[in-house]
């Protein structure tokens, strides 16, 4: 497993990503689009159970990790909740009120087309990216991606850092 070989090579801190929020991703909504959809957020609700299953079943691992190794520094980078809030929230944050739609893509529901991809001839980009989480309906946007990795170092700064340099880390990629 990737997680004992990084350790056995030395490494004394490791950040975990979880699974994304499957069921908002415009691909997937736009597969299955006859599925339960959770009324908050609109996501396919199937879907998002089974990411939450498998990051509780990631987070029992790394508790097993921890216990196993109390000198490291294993921690968990939630990306579940960091774009699930976005997705409820996304004026919060910076982006649309309609957040599960692809920028780039062909014209379909969720602006994702299985059979014109983003570059393919007829599809569209939407004028500013930054206001959508997902970039061609499979890829985050650079702005969600931010959010990502701002809602990650706020969480876990105070086990990597000294409150000063937290700060300056986060201002660094541009968290509000
Ligand atoms: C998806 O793209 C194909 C190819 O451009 C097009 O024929 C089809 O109508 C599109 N589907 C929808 C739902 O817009």
């Amino acid at each position: 497993m990737c997680m004992q070989v990084v350790i056995a090579a030395g490494a004394r801190t490791v950040l975990v990503p979880g699974m994304i929020p499957l069921g908002c991703e415009p691909q997937l909504l736009a597969l299955y689009k006859s599925g339960e959809h959770d009324p908050e957020s609109g996501c396919v609700t199937e879907l998002n159970d089974l990411a939450q299953l498998h990051n509780r079943a990631l987070n029992a691992m790394l508790h097993e990790l921890r216990l196993a190794h109390p000198g490291l520094a294993i921690l968990y980078a939630d990306l579940y909740s960091a774009i699930t809030d976005t997705i409820v929230s996304p004026r919060k944050y910076g982006f649309r009120n309609m957040p599960s739609a692809a920028c780039c893509g062909g014209s379909a529901a969720y602006n994702f087309n299985m059979t014109a991809f983003c570059g393919a001839a007829g599809t569209t980009t939407c004028m500013d990216p930054s206001e959508y989480v997902s970039w061609d309906g499979v890829h985050f946007t650079e702005a969600a991606n931010r959010r990502i990795a701002c809602a990650t170092l706020k969480i876990n700064s105070p086990t990597l850092f000294n409150p000063s340099t937290a700060e300056a880390r986060q201002r660094v990629i541009g968290c509000a």
